[in-house]
């Protein structure tokens, strides 16, 4: 039987597991252990393409207007958090949650926010909810009054004026609510948008590999989603979703599901983001059942030193990805499909002692339903149709950015384990999110390394730190499927870049350098969480501080 087909078996079984006797549990953990140390399965790609060819949806695109639409950031005067709807399935709107903008005469909904760096952003923030909200915005170095962690909200009908300075490198940033209680319903709801940063070394890339905005280069934002029959977004999270993370078992690639585009036949870029709850993906172009490979040219925060040579990567949520497709070593009048392949999503958790709820997603029921997606199995995300692009000589530079590489800093690290507490709490070093506790304080301009340690019995957690972008010294204990993909040091080729999240699998432990300089005086609190936004949510989140 080939691998993929046994991981859908297994997560067939685990469906079933989940809905059934506790006797299963033992054969679950077995099962677990197999995948485990399977490491990465083989690819069914014939399945994955001949999914993918029956794509009939044009991806949405960031025009110049309505959902997704470009404006700078410097421009918007006021951004109104509205109930609104979307046609997410074909010939259907559906109830949705947005942020609405008027600029210039034009209407945006979840605009895509342009800035250069060193612009100034003054906007106001208007909750229409009858919740409260406050925008994150996630990566970026804010003060902590505008980094909208949720220690501020806007109760309904009441406003918040954010006024900062863009002071990050360029790259593709992503802003979402984060008012503790109402943070995974809100971005599932549909509050989610990009922030794209440009400077010198950014417009250079473009430049040289003369690139466009909606056409040869690709903002792409992945998210599952559950609907009911009447085409409303579900999200009725039970205790074990709660728990492991909401999965939607539809997957949609900017809104759009079953999405396809035309690309000439040269270089591309896609800018993506994993704007999803709690699902991971695990990347892959495929064309006539072979991987092509890509390179990758920056991460969440910005463009690494030299582009990377990748043929699969994982993405968790929160992530960001910049990657360069040379559609030239692609055959002629084949489309290409961007997968996601199969993995071990490493649901760990409880299978040291007794086995935990949550263990599975699948409380949708034993049968395996045509066209739905667990997490960690393989699927179609969008069709690439090549057309031809006579003429582009260009090339992949072999520099990008002047980033240097990371260093250890001195001093001894200090240590943060992720684990659970036995109940229905994930935990960060023993600590669940209390509003008034600041379990870790650390001095402004100081340098530390997190030694961030996964307990085995667990399952992967996405660690994002707000207020500072952050580096990957070392990767230890990685599971098979994340160590075939590691170079020196258990590094992921997403590990050379800065980031503000780091994937933490079961067994890992991650260690990381972190600058803590900015230019923000008197002390600034700030959260450090899972991005896997239910863990979040049942608590896998603390305060920090930095103490000026
Ligand atoms: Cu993208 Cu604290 O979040
Ligand atoms: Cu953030
Ligand atoms: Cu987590």
């Amino acid at each position: 039987m080939n691998p993929s087909r046994r991981i859908s078996r297994r997560i067939a079984f685990q469906r079933m597991a989940a809905l059934g006797a506790s006797a299963v549990a033992p054969r679950f953990a077995l099962a677990a252990q197999d995948g485990r140390a399977r490491g990465a399965p083989a690819i069914d790609a014939a399945a994955i393409e001949k999914e993918a060819a029956a794509f009939a949806n044009p991806l949405r695109l960031p025009g110049a207007s309505g959902l997704y639409g470009v404006v700078r950031a410097a421009d918007v005067r006021e951004m109104r958090v509205v109930r609104t709807e979307v046609e997410m399935l074909p010939g259907r709107l559906t109830p949705y949650l947005a942020y609405a903008v008027e600029a210039g005469g034009r209407q945006f909904l979840n605009p895509a926010l342009l800035a250069r760096r060193g612009d100034e952003v003054r906007l106001r923030m208007v909750n229409r909810l009858d919740e409260p909200t406050i925008i994150h915005w996630h990566g970026l170095t804010n003060d902590a009054r505008n980094d909208g962690s949720g220690l501020i909200v806007a109760a309904p009908g009441q406003t918040f004026d954010y006024a900062f300075t863009v002071r990050d490198r360029a790259s593709m940033y992503f802003y979402h609510p984060h008012p503790h209680g109402y943070i995974p319903q809100q971005v599932y709801g549909g509050l989610a948008s990009l922030l794209f940063v440009e400077d010198d070394e950014e417009a250079a890339l473009r430049r040289s590999l003369d690139l466009s905005l909606g056409v040869t280069e690709i903002p792409l934002v992945l998210q599952d989603r559950r609907f009911d029959a009447q085409g409303r977004l579900q999200y009725k999270a039970s205790p074990d979703e709660r728990f492991a993370g909401f999965i939607g078992e539809r997957l949609l690639v900017n809104l759009t599901e079953g999405p396809f585009i035309a690309a000439p036949r040269r270089i591309i870029r896609l800018r993506i983001l994993n704007g999803s709850n709690a699902r991971t993906y695990l990347l892959a172009f495929l064309q006539d059942g072979r991987q092509l490979g890509c390179y990758l040219a920056g991460t969440d925060g910005g463009l690494l030193a030299a582009p990377q040579r990748i043929v699969r990567t994982f993405i968790s949520p929160g992530q960001r990805l910049d990657l360069l497709l040379d559609l030239r070593e692609a055959a002629e009048g084949r489309p290409v499909t961007l997968a996601t392949l199969a993995f071990d999503p490493m649901h760990l958790e409880g299978t040291g002692g007794h086995a935990m709820p949550g263990m599975d997603h699948g409380s949708m029921g034993a049968q395996s339903m045509p066209g739905m997606a667990t997490e960690g199995e393989a699927r179609a995300l969008l069709r690439i149709d090549v057309k031809p692009a006579p003429g582009y000589a260009n090339k992949v530079p072999a520099t990008l950015s002047r980033l240097p590489a990371a260093r250890a800093p001195a001093g001894s690290p200090r240590r943060i384990r992720l684990a659970h507490d036995g109940k229905s709490n994930w935990t960060i070093d023993g600590w669940t999110y209390d509003a008034k506790a600041i379990p870790i304080t650390v001095r402004r301009g100081a340098t530390e390394t997190w030694l961030i340690e996964n307990a085995d019995a667990s399952m992967p957690h996405p660690m994002h730190i707000h207020g500072f972008q952050f580096r990957v010294l070392a990767r230890r204990g990685s599971p098979p499927q994340v160590h075939a993909l590691a170079g020196v040091r258990g590094l992921l080729p997403q590990d050379l870049g800065l980031i503000d999240t780091v994937h933490v699998w079961p067994g890992e432990t991650v260690q990381v350098a972190l600058d803590f300089s900015h230019p923000f005086s008197g002390d600034q609190d700030y959260v450090f969480h899972c991005h896997n936004l239910e863990h979040a949510e049942v608590g896998m989140m603390i305060r920090y501080r930095v103490k000026a």
